[in-house]
């Protein structure tokens, strides 16, 4: 059944103030548990989270990962809000935190166990998920949904770039198969009931020393040492020495020049069958992937899917489908589409353009620019490289979406932009430098979603009370201390047309700025009132939002809390400490840098009335 929305929700709560508490801070007649903090054994024979972080790589493959981020709910039908699988991605790690006394390096290399572990802290939990009818907990249900899916699980290639030269490797020769998925942000689910995980900044897992194909180079291949140097592992196993992308043999399956090329897709995970392989759909583009959203599927149209490429001067692009939605559609409509990315015009118009090598308007562009693809995978696996053939917008950092469910109105945040000039301002990317960040929103042509214009405009320009609007068209208010925010990342529509807003600002925004810790605001995006309903702990980033279907449990995660800490010394001990949540006015808790390690978790919020989270 259709759920009902209120277009014009309520925002029944008080807000928060801003705090640095090593809490979570949640509204009065609210209250909050942990579930699922990274190390929480879920799968293989269960072996205990280690408080030192002493568990082996072979232990967190069968423990939650670290660094929760974008999630879905799965409800199962008996009881849809009390039993649930929970998906949850892990988009890194922070090797400090990791291992008990932090990284390892010898000699220039990476002893293979910590390698493993990192590995295997990458990836995606499925989680089978019940409340306890007496208390109203949630619990893990140790079942056969129960899965870890890392940087290192078998997956397939489908879509145009399947079988492609480019991504044919020394691990499957016939460009079929890849390995991992790798820092999986934000994400998306289908309406056949399956997750999407989106491979975000997967270039700098990899080095090249070698000269970089465009491949390469147009998405920041490293060219001196990758993030984690996985590729320096002891033992030099070839799951681990891939990440080094040099060409040194005669050809692409002897080397591992091709790995990357592997990265930076949309990867469809089913979350009820533990036995179906991830599926990298390649069809829907290659960059850094945030998420990927669906609009609201209609029965015998296109299946339409939004997603931004978080990077400075990025751009906006969508996916549809070339078949037709009906009821038993499944994942291979995913395979044949098109994708467009999106120009933003100053008079708040916008449109479309179709990253296709058999469009005329794509060819003649390519000949204008001296700029040639080989076929579709080339397009594909060059996204961003066909997006500036057609001379899409340079946006600052596009994050999350979020369609509305009755108006198909899209809303998408645009993180920051400290590379931003005053020559390079446009309508839809106002303030040089955008140290702060916006949401914009654009509304198809027709309300179709499968159009090619739009019209666009601004809901928010975040930031301090004097350097911020709501609706600025429209000659909207500036926040206030109720709502200041800075660096929107997540965000989502829940049941009721609350639009949920969540922060990724940076340590210094964060301890210099007047906006505290990373937090989550509810708004009303017809008025554009705007809460502040959560703050996070210290060092954290508030990502990844969800509820049951009833709107009564709201999952939220907390990743990478006491970002800031050393080897021993850390910024934050949440959840450890004890100190799960607060309500304002409560002491603030200050984190002990020799106490408990910090954990990524999930936060469950619930009012103690029984009532809809927000409302
Ligand atoms: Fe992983 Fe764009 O945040
Ligand atoms: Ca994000
Ligand atoms: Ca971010
Ligand atoms: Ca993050």
């Amino acid at each position: 059944a259709k759920p009902s929305f209120t277009l014009n929700p309520t925002l029944n709560f008080k807000a928060v103030p801003v705090t640095r508490s090593d809490t979570v801070t949640i509204p009065a007649g609210y209250k909050a548990q942990v579930i699922i903090p990274w190390g929480t054994p879920i799968t293989g024979n269960y072996p205990a989270y280690a408080p030192d972080a002493s568990n082996s790589g072979t232990d967190q493959e069968q423990q939650v990962g670290a660094h929760h981020d974008g999630m879905h709910y799965f409800p199962f039908e008996d009881n849809p809000n009390g039993h649930g699988l929970l998906v949850v991605n892990h988009e890194y790690v922070d090797p400090n935190i990791l291992h008990t006394h932090g990284p390892t390096l010898v000699d220039g290399q990476r002893p293979a166990d910590e390698v493993r572990k990192e590995i295997a802290a990458h990836g995606v939990s499925v989680v089978e998920l019940e409340k306890e009818p007496a208390n109203g907990d949630w619990k893990v249900v140790n079942g056969p949904y129960n899965r870890r899916i890392t940087a290192g699980t078998s997956m397939e290639i489908r879509g145009p770039a399947r079988g492609s030269d480019l991504v044919k490797t020394k691990y499957s020769p016939n460009g079929t198969e890849a390995r991992g998925t790798i820092n999986n942000c934000g994400h998306g689910y289908t309406p056949w009931g399956t997750y999407l995980t989106c491979e975000e900044n997967w270039a700098g897992y990899f080095v090249n020393r070698t000269p970089r194909p465009r491949e390469h180079s147009r998405y920041g291949v490293s060219t001196s040492n990758s993030r984690y140097r996985w590729d320096t592992a002891q033992g030099g196993a070839d799951e681990y020495v891939r990440f080094d992308a040099s060409t040194k043999e005669s050809n692409a399956t002897k080397d591992y020049r091709n790995e990357p090329n592997t990265q930076g897709w949309i990867v469809e995970i089913d979350p009820f069958d533990p036995s179906a392989k991830p599926i990298k759909r390649t069809a829907m583009g290659r960059f850094a992937h945030e998420g990927c959203w669906v609009a609201p599927p209609q029965p015998g149209k296109p299946v339409v899917f939004y997603s931004g490429d978080d990077a400075q001067n990025e751009y906006i692009y969508k996916f549809v489908t070339k078949a037709r939605y009906h009821k038993d559609v499944r994942g291979d409509i995913l395979d044949e589409g098109t994708l467009y990315v999106a120009r933003f015009n100053e008079d708040g118009t916008g449109e479309w353009l179709p990253l296709d090598i058999n469009n005329r308007y794509f060819h003649a562009m390519s000949l204008s620019k001296g700029i040639f693809f080989l076929d579709q995978a080339d397009v594909l696996v060059n996204t961003r490289l066909a997006a500036d053939v057609v001379g899409a917008t340079k946006m600052d950092r596009p994050e999350w979406g979020a369609v509305h469910p009755q108006t198909y109105e899209v809303y998408m945040t645009l993180t920051n932009n400290s590379s931003r000039t005053e020559s390079g301002i446009d309508a839809a990317n106002p303030r040089a430098p955008n140290s702060y960040g916006h949401i914009i929103r654009w509304q198809e042509q027709g309300n179709q979603p499968w159009a090619t214009k739009f019209k666009w405009d601004i809901f928010v320009l975040a930031g301090p009370e004097g350097d911020s609007q709501i609706l600025p068209e429209l000659g909207g208010p500036a926040l206030t201390p109720d709502n200041i925010f800075a660096s929107p990342d997540g965000l989502w529509i829940d049941q009721n047309g609350i639009l949920w807003i969540q922060t990724d600002m940076s340590g210094s925004q964060q301890s210099s700025g007047p906006f505290g810790n990373n937090q989550m605001l509810a708004a009303n995006p017809y008025t554009g009132e705007i809460k502040r309903f959560f703050v996070g702990a210290e060092d954290c980033e508030v990502t990844g939002v969800v509820s049951t279907p009833d709107g009564k449990n709201l999952f939220v995660n907390i990743q990478h809390p006491g970002d800031r800490s050393a080897p021993n010394s850390f910024t934050s001990n949440w959840p450890d400490h004890g100190n799960i949540f607060a309500h304002p006015g409560d002491p603030v808790v200050i984190a002990n840098p020799s106490g408990a390690r910090p954990r990524s978790a999930t936060v469950v919020v619930t009012r103690e009335d029984g009532g809809s989270v927000g409302m």
